[in-house]
């Protein structure tokens, strides 16, 4: 199946899936979706398996630069590709408006996100001391198109 851009609908589904994966600190809520979705140049997409939403990605333009804010894949439908082709997706979209980079923050700790988009081709531009909080800091990934 493939990715589709996600519509208002979505968003009870995707908050459900962000309080299973991420903690209570890092999570949105649902109004935190609802105020980010309807804010200008945002770029929603989602992952249907059957009727079931198990993957969400999305993302912003700011000036040359697409950042990504999220991605997420249920943990019973990961290595499975779904999140590649929802961040390809969001990478073509993100080319095709003439951006020269895409960007985001990922947390020092979390492993599987770095390794995972630095296979996509992304490098650590920069270490963001307490990006999170008080010493949670984050790399700054970046990736030129
Ligand atoms: C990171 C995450 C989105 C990956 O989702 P996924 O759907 O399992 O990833 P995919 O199946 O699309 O992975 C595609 C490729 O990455 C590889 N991969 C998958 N999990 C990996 C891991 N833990 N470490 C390294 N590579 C991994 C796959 O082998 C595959 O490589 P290939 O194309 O060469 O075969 C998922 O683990 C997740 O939701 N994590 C929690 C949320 C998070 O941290 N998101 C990122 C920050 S916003």
């Amino acid at each position: 199946m493939a990715p589709r851009s996600a519509v208002l609908d979505d968003l009870k589904a995707i908050a459900k899936l962000e309080e299973e994966v991420y903690t209570a600190d890092r999570r949105w809520s649902y109004d935190d979706y609802l105020e980010d979705f309807e804010s200008p140049d945002r770029l929603y997409l989602v992952y249907q398996e059957e009727e079931t939403l198990v993957g969400y990605a999305a993302g912003y333009t700011e000036d040359d630069v697409f950042y990504i804010t999220v991605i997420t894949t249920d943990p019973r439908f990961r290595g499975k590709g779904i999140a590649k082709v929802l961040y390809q997706e969001l990478h073509d979209r993100a080319k095709a408006q003439g951006v020269k980079f895409i960007k985001l923050e990922v947390d020092i700790v979390n492993e599987v996100a770095l390794n995972w988009y630095k296979r996509l081709g992304f490098t650590n531009e920069d270490y963001i001391l307490d990006y999170y909080g008080p010493k949670e800091h984050a790399f700054l990934m970046s990736l030129a198109l």
